[in-house]
């Protein structure tokens, strides 16, 4: 698809930039969205990438508003949908995941289903939407795609961010039946690798939590981890910007 055009929705966050990267460095024009236009921790990163004078644009754009997509998608032939909520304890659970994750979704899918040119949307799913079912996850258990989270599940568990995501690839999923519009889900644990944007997210804050000796993740799988960098096939690493792009 090089040369062609493309959005990528939330584009200031972690994976999103390096993909505006990626897709900058191979030739694509993209339209990308952010929340504050103005801010220079969201934009200025973006600005200075190699191709980004030519081929990037920039546009303003909210989960929570309908139409909001409607500019940034128009013309394209591809649209990553990487914006949703990522941090952990909210206040206001519905408000702060749930809507964006879920209405954000069906926004802009909403949008992309007017744009005849759009051929397929790469919707940035988790492996949060996957695996918490309550089911055992024994050696015997072959976990695959009919394997879903369970809502009840999640929301008992007071698991907000794996709730809003798991309603979302189901929200997903039911309008591209309902409206006919081709779209791919991805599931990736943690995303760790250099940054590019100036501050620090959620999943890199893992890492920095690590070295400072906090506990809670020091049993985190060694493996299933994917890296956001230029370096792309290192032996425990899979590039996910680069499956990003091979699936679009
Ligand atoms: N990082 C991981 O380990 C991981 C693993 C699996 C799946 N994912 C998924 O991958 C995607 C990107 O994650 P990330 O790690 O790159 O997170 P991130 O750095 O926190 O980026 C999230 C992006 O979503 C945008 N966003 C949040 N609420 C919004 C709203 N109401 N309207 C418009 N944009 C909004 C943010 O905009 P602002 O910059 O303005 O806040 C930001 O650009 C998310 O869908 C996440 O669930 C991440």
């Amino acid at each position: 698809m090089s040369g062609k055009v493309v959005c990528v929705t939330g584009a200031s966050g972690y994976i999103a930039s390096w993909l505006v990267k990626l897709l900058l460095d191979r030739a694509y024009t993209v339209k990308a969205t952010v929340r504050d236009l103005g801010g220079p921790k969201k934009t200025e990163h973006l600005r200075a990438l190699d191709g980004a004078s030519e081929r990037l644009q920039l546009f303003k754009a909210n989960l929570l508003e309908e139409g909001s997509f409607d500019a940034a998608v128009d013309g394209c032939e591809c649209v990553f949908h990487t914006a949703s909520p990522f941090y952990y304890a909210p206040v206001d659970p519905q408000a702060e995941f749930i809507d964006p994750a879920v209405k954000g979704t069906l926004n802009v899918l909403g949008s992309c289903v007017k744009i005849s040119s759009i051929k397929r949307v790469v919707v940035t799913s988790s492996v949060a939407a996957v695996l918490f079912n309550g089911r055992p996850r024994t050696p015997d258990v072959i976990v695959d795609e009919t394997w879903f989270s369970d809502a009840e599940f999640c929301e008992r568990g007071k698991m907000w961010y794996l709730l809003s995501k798991t309603l979302a690839e189901e929200s997903a999923w039911k309008f591209s039946k309902d409206n006919g519009i081709e779209i791919v889900t991805i599931n990736p644990s943690m995303v760790i690798g250099p940054l590019l944007q100036p501050t620090l997210n959620t999943s890199c804050a893992v890492i920095l939590n690590l070295i400072n000796g906090y506990s809670f993740w020091s049993k985190m799988s060694k493996t299933n981890i994917f890296e956001c960098s230029d370096h792309w096939h290192t032996s425990l690493h899979s590039s996910l910007p680069q499956q990003m792009e091979d699936i679009a």
